[in-house]
């Protein structure tokens, strides 16, 4: 099957424009609705045949029974043997979701009206630091406990009425020491965010806060929050019962803003905003698993990906957001879809035949434009673009701004697609008076190759209802990619090494004896015990 999609996207390498001359409905054909939002995908090179084969390996490959059986609670992270579950955390109809047998919505409904009672109080100033009602929460978490409160709650700012939340992650102690340095202890709540409440780079950051709150407050653990799977590590830290809110271990990592790692979203902008967030999931859930895969909006953007990165072998792509309140998503889609599928086995533990995942990176438009987007245009690599935008903004009086962001969202894809030939970049510099060799030497430099593929998903605003309904289909678009690969996304063993081998060199830089490292390892262990004063 991949074959045959490898094949025909080669053979259709050629030019996107003249598919919109053969088929004039093209972009209408080639774009899906979905509860409010639509995702084009127009303006990419995969003709007819080529979608009907990428159907046809969706098919073949059983998306539609794997995606059933990650519903039903059935354990497909194979190596872990888990089921994967973080759909139940949104399931706000209470839907029973057995798990071996037994309902776990009780308990996720329990733990989310805990959440939100809590989230309430810290509000209204009924749960109080020692100085009074709770001015600012710091949330320390790294990877998947840290990148999506952070990015949600960047991204729903204009809903924020809560108290200032901020995002402590990176073990470098500048992190935690430029939060914390405008912050008063006796009015600052601390979420210790982890799943596995033992990854270093957060309980070190956690017991500095700790020490920090402790030189001003009687009882600094009552201005402590635990988000934790590991009920027995968090009662060793010291904090209490009642501030814990627990979740399974079927919720991965990247995949747990929608529970109790959401905490910190729900302070900033309300229980009832967060279940709007919720409730946007939700519908793309449903959506999922309702519409059939030729009009499936999570399907449809995995195909699209693995066209460009399967079949026409583009190693990366650039997801850009053209709203600054989703500066954040970019880096939140880097762990979401290069943790979950960039593995080297399949899930039978054989060596994949087939490039896994491709690299994700982007930033919001238009800075992006004024920066890498040279390499886009003219580059020699072929970067497929995500493209991202709302109808309109938040900020009403600032609607020109808007406009102007709209447009150049719209500019870049015409422009990628269509490109500049090289007789218009003659004219253009025989315009400016240039003749002969240094007009073909100018001329060239201005030529677009165009025919470079993006897809724009367009949205009316961004609401909590369509920042969850986003995330929902990027996750659920990872999934079908893993599916098609014949990955576990759900599993990460790729950190592993680097956290023992830190541990190793821990006190090696305090020893110095480097004995057993290799030559480069001992040589900078040794500048820099020299230089560290
Ligand atoms: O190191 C990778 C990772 O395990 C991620 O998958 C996870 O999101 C992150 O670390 C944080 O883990 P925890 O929530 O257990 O602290």
């Amino acid at each position: 099957m991949i074959e045959c999609v490898r094949k025909l996207a080669q053979a259709a390498k050629g030019d996107i424009k003249t598919l919109f001359e053969d088929d004039p409905a093209r972009a209408e054909g080639f774009s899906v609705s979905c509860d409010g939002m639509l995702f084009d995908y127009s303006k990419t090179p995969i003709p007819p045949e080529g979608r009907r084969a990428l159907l046809d390996w969706a098919e073949a490959c059983g998306v539609a029974s794997r995606r059933d059986a990650m519903f039903a609670g059935q354990a497909i992270n194979e190596t872990e043997g888990r089921a994967v579950l973080h759909t139940a955390l949104r399931n706000l109809d209470g839907a029973p979701v057995l798990v071996e047998g037994r309902d776990v919505m009780p308990e996720i409904m329990g733990v989310l009206a805990r959440m939100e009672r809590f989230a309430a109080d810290v509000r209204r100033g009924a749960f109080q630091g020692q100085g009074g009602a709770i001015t600012d929460v710091v949330n320390i978490g790294i990877g998947g406990s840290h990148l999506g409160p952070e990015m949600a709650t960047r991204a729903l700012s204009p809903y924020h009425d809560g108290p200032r939340c901020h995002f402590v992650s990176n073990v470098d102690g500048a992190d935690i020491a430029d939060c914390l340095a405008g912050l008063d202890p006796e009015t600052t709540l601390v979420i210790v965010a982890s799943k596995s409440f033992a990854t270093i780079e957060t309980m070190t950051n956690a017991e500095t806060a700790r020490n920090w709150m402790a030189g001003a407050v009687k009882a600094p653990g009552a201005q402590f929050v635990a988000l934790s799977t590991a009920d027995d590590k968090v009662a060793d830290f010291g904090i209490a019962p009642e501030r814990v809110f627990g979740f399974a271990d079927w919720v991965g990592g990247r995949y747990s803003m929608w529970g109790p790692i959401g905490l910190s979203i729900m302070i900033a902008i309300g229980p009832e905003r967060f279940r709007e967030m919720l409730k946007g999931a939700q519908a793309m859930d449903s959506h999922f698993r309702k519409a059939p895969l030729a009009e499936n909006m999570p399907v449809l953007l995995a195909l699209v990906g693995l066209w460009h990165h399967q079949g026409c072998g583009y190693p990366t792509r650039a997801v850009l957001p053209y709203d600054q309140r989703l500066g954040r998503l970019p880096a939140y889609f880097q762990q979401l879809e290069m943790e979950s599928n960039g593995k080297r086995v399949n899930m039978a533990g054989e060596p994949l035949t087939v490039p896994s995942g491709p690299v994700v990176w982007g930033e919001p438009g238009t800075n992006g434009q004024h920066a890498f987007y040279q390499l886009i245009h003219q580059g020699t690599q072929v970067v497929p673009c995500e493209f991202m935008v709302a109808a309109r903004g938040h900020e009403p009086d600032q609607a020109h701004h808007h406009v102007l962001l709209v447009a150049n969202c719209l500019a870049q894809s015409e422009a990628l697609m269509r490109g500049r030939s090289i007789e218009d970049a003659r004219a253009l510099m025989a315009e400016q008076g240039f003749t002969g060799k240094e007009l073909e030497r100018q001329a060239a430099h201005r030529v677009f190759p165009g025919n470079r593929p993006s897809t724009t998903l367009v949205y009316d605003k961004l609401t909590p209802h369509r920042l969850g309904q986003i995330v929902a289909l990027y996750e659920h678009r990872v999934f079908v990619e893993g599916v098609m690969l014949g990955i576990n996304s759900f599993d990460q063993w790729g950190v592993e090494l680097g956290k023992v081998l830190a541990k190793e060199i821990e006190p090696v830089l305090e020893s110095g004896d480097t004995t057993g490292k290799d030559g480069s390892t001992a040589q900078l262990v040794g500048f820099i015990r020299a230089n560290r004063g």
